[in-house]
């Protein structure tokens, strides 16, 4: 027999956090009205249009696809949606840059596909975040093409980032910045009278102008395109680049070097220089909140911001700024005990401290994806994609900390974004031909960086079909790998064990729990080593515990337990295994003697409650 074990208090310095939705009232943050503010705890699933799921069968994903498919978010048990942009677009950087940000492209559908989506998802309980790409517009956005037509110095040009050259005959760039995609951030235009001129500032792909955020046109009109979605019913914005808006005055030289989705502690070790993260941004997140606040409901406003410390990146989510940030420090600790704890203890500390709850996130479209991350030899690196000639994955062990990652993430308190596909165990497309690549970032780099396709790849649906399900035709923009017929959702449904059959059941668990309002406490006691702590299987006192390699902590009553070690640890006994990473995994130690133990094995995670 045993007994539920008791609850001693954190020891000191061992870290706790309130509870994510509770705590005193902040204004801004707390709602006015009792509400339960949707997002301070909600798990949002984020949609790549482009392969989600093509209705027309012409290889591409699109919104009709989409709508049709809404069902498969709720038996999954998210709260809500992330679209990438379905905007008109050149696609130049898989629809980043925008020609017009009031039309979805003839490519997604139309309109009236935007509505019915957005009116389905409302029937279907799903709330609906849509992308805004304030940085930069599209080359072929009006405004570009008038600035290109109008001379320097124009009204026209005043809006985008034109500059002389300098150099004798303004030759060189204006400064010395280069384009996060790879290159020159500056591409040089030819004038009217077909002399080479001005020169433009474009963080990213040459076809992606940077706007001028100090020009009252720019913000009036991107306002403008916030009420024109507010009014057709979407439930918030997730904002690209929203650190890069405002640049340095006088757009300085600068030696730093800036890579997408950084959020490592030692990414700024000489502070943001003149391009990210100015202070004249917050000014546009403070107007933009007021805007949100004068519609009724509760829509809400989130930064894709690469800044570090997590102390700076909580500046965008004061109570009257965003109301979430993306949290890709947890992203960038990798598979690593202590580090994915110091990114926990800052993050927590950093958001609570302005009233903010946590947001956690894996994967995304612009990263390899974590099943395939976690598989490296160093599962902390994040390479900008892969090739076929670079180190593969070892995809079963990818997998198996794939799903830990997850459990660990569910279960902490705040917000969860996923990623589609993650929740089949896809894992990165590493072997994908450079012919068939789109991303810019390959290309500019002259193929130094592989590039983000490999995660972009369009989901398997059903194993016998054409283009696994995911297009009527077969035909897909991108091509799937044949393994993937043993990943496709209808094969994993009602499969125990199965990472679509996990990830469902943590979300419902994640619910039933209250985790992600929940508050989080260290258990180190348990991990200490000493007493009826937990314990490495093999061999006694256990370095590896003393190490963090084994992340323990409690939320409310459930007791989550990360082994990022290479050898077995047992909970004490007096605990049921709710949930883990690796069905077949837990089970009583009896044959190492510590019986009615149940053994956490590498690379696992389990929660708990006590019981047994
Ligand atoms: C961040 C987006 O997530 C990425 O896909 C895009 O390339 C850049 N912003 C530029 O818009």
């Amino acid at each position: 027999m045993t007994t539920p074990p008791p609850r001693p208090a954190a020891p000191a310095g061992s870290g706790s956090h309130a509870p994510a939705g509770g705590g005193a009232r902040v204004p801004g943050q707390t709602g006015d009205d009792g509400a339960r503010q949707w997002w301070r705890d909600a798990v949002v699933y984020q949609v790549y249009p482009r392969s989600f799921a093509d209705s027309d069968g012409d290889g591409m994903g699109d919104l009709p696809g989409i709508t049709a498919r809404l069902d498969h978010l709720v038996e999954l048990g998210v709260d809500a949606l992330w679209l990438s942009p379905f905007y008109r677009s050149p696609q130049a950087d898989g629809g980043y840059d925008v020609a017009d940000y009031r039309a979805v492209d003839p490519l997604f559908g139309t309109l009236a596909d935007a509505d019915a989506l957005l009116a389905r998802a409302r029937d279907l309980g799903l709330r609906v975040i849509v992308d805004l790409v304030p940085n930069h517009t599209s080359d072929e956005h009006a405004w570009f093409v008038a600035a290109l037509a109008a001379a320097p110095g124009s009204p026209e040009r005043s809006r985008y980032l034109f500059r002389d050259g300098r150099g004798t005959d303004g030759e060189l760039p204006p400064n010395n910045w280069r384009s996060i995609l790879g290159g020159p951030a500056w591409t040089r235009v030819r004038e009217a009278d077909g002399r080479p001129g001005q020169w433009y500032l474009h963080l990213f792909d040459a076809k992606q102008p940077d706007l001028d955020w100090t020009n009252p046109q720019v913000r009036a009109e991107l306002e403008d395109v916030l009420r024109f979605w507010l009014e057709r019913g979407v439930d918030g914005f997730r904002v690209d680049v929203a650190h890069g808006l405002i640049k340095a005055d006088g757009l300085p030289d600068w030696d730093g070097q800036v890579a997408m989705v950084d959020g490592a502690d030692d990414a700024w070790p000489e502070g943001p220089g003149p391009i990210f993260d100015q202070e004249g941004v917050h000014e546009v997140y403070r107007s933009w909140r007021r805007l949100l606040d004068s519609f009724p409901g509760e829509q809400v406003l989130v930064a894709e911001a690469w800044v570090d410390p997590p102390a700076r990146l909580a500046r965008y989510v004061r109570p009257d700024e965003m109301h979430q940030a993306f949290n890709f420090a947890f992203l960038a600790a990798g598979w690593d005990g202590p580090a994915l704890r110091r990114v926990v203890d800052s993050s927590l500390a950093a958001n609570g401290a302005v009233g903010a709850t946590t947001t956690w996130v894996l994967s995304n479209h612009d990263v390899v994806r974590h099943a395939s991350r976690l598989g490296l030899s160093d599962p902390t690196h994040r390479p900008p994609g892969i090739g076929p000639g670079d180190e593969q994955p070892d995809a079963a062990l990818g997998l198996r900390r794939a799903l830990a990652a997850t459990l660990l993430m569910l279960a902490l308190p705040g917000s969860a974004y996923l990623y589609q596909g993650e929740e089949l165990g896809l894992p990165e497309h590493t072997a994908l031909d450079d012919d068939v690549r789109q991303d810019p970032a390959f290309w500019r780099t002259g193929g130094a960086e592989r590039g983000r396709d490999g995660c972009r790849v369009p989901l398997p649906w059903q194993a016998d079909a054409p283009a696994f399900g995911f297009s009527p035709t077969g035909a897909t923009w991108l091509p799937q790998p044949a393994a993937w017929a043993a990943l496709a959702l209808d094969g994993q449904r009602g499969r125990a064990g199965s990472p679509y059959e996990t990830y469902r059941a943590a979300l419902a668990l994640r619910r039933a729990h209250g985790l992600g309002s929940g508050g989080l406490t260290w258990a180190d006691e348990l991990v200490s080593g000493v007493g009826d702590g937990l314990r490495g299987v093999v061999g006694g006192a256990d370095d590896e515990l003393d190490a963090g390699k084994v992340l323990a902590f409690r939320n409310g009553d459930v007791l989550v337990v990360a082994n990022l070690g290479t050898r077995p640890v047992a909970l004490p006994t007096g605990w049921r295994v709710l949930l883990a990473s690796d069905a077949t995994a837990p089970g009583p130690a009896s044959s190492d003697g510590i019986d009615e133990r149940l053994v956490i094995q590498p690379d696992t995670t389990v929660w708990a409650v006590p019981g047994r």
